[in-house]
């Protein structure tokens, strides 16, 4: 497979590490372009948000699938309806860990089961490294969705840590806390990788979360 990597920052430079995939990178001083980008089998993105969103209208032109993980922007709106028109496949996740698919599945569970609870709170606590742009992270931000809730998220920035998340559900009598943490930059590369190869042997067009193909397909 020949892949297009947009950004060969921290995350990026681990998806060149691929020693299956022809990989070649774009960033700052090598900017892609129509040409540079219409030979490629696929292309993956981990370019800070507000750079990835400026590239979209030439992703879409290209027509080339895409998995993204930059975080730390709004989507288009109608984008999804513009990608199925012209059937373009996508993927996006705010997080490519197969243990964060678990926990969205975790999640899921605790938001169906909440109402047996008379009273409960529910907080995310999320601590990544220094250099990171947005927060609260793209990942919290999923939580909080998965949850079908409002929830209080509460941000950290130290060192270099990779990420850390962890949700309290507080229901005043009882606690339950899921906790996750990324260990090594690599497993977002190995998650967008797997969603690229996915994307080049199946079409699906719109712009899909990568938990929700990950689920059809465990
Ligand atoms: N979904 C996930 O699983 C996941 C996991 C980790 C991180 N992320 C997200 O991925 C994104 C990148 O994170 P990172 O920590 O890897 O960032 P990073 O280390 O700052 O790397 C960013 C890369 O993007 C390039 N870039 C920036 N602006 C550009 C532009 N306008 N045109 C072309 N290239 C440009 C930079 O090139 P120059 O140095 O030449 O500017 C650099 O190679 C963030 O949004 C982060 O939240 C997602």
């Amino acid at each position: 497979m020949k892949i297009a990597l947009l950004g060969k920052g921290k995350t990026g430079s681990k998806v060149m590490e691929s020693k299956v995939h022809q990989v070649i990178a774009f960033d700052s001083k090598n900017k892609p372009t129509f040409e540079k980008l219409e030979t490629f089998d696929v292309i993956i993105s981990f370019l800070p948000g507000e750079a990835f969103k400026s590239y979209i209208p030439l992703l879409v032109e290209l027509k080339l699938p895409v998995v993204t993980g930059s975080t730390g922007f709004d989507w288009p709106t109608n984008l999804d309806k513009t990608l199925k028109e012209k059937n373009i496949s996508w993927i996006y996740a705010s997080n490519f860990s197969l243990g964060v698919a678990i926990v969205k599945q975790m999640l899921n569970k605790l938001a169906a089961a909440k109402y047996f609870f008379q009273t409960h709170e529910t907080s995310i606590h999320e601590v990544h490294h220094t250099q990171k742009k947005d927060a609260p992270s793209g990942t919290a931000l999923s939580m909080e969705e998965w949850m079908n809730e409002k929830c209080s998220i509460t941000s950290e920035r130290t060192g270099d840590v990779i990420g850390f998340h962890e949700l309290t559900f507080n229901a005043g009598t009882e606690k339950i806390r899921l906790s996750h943490e990324a260990l090594d930059r690599k497993l977002f590369a190995d998650g967008a990788i797997w969603a690229a190869e996915y994307l080049v042997k199946n079409k699906q067009p719109g712009l899909n979360s990568f938990q929700d193909i990950l689920e059809r397909t465990l």
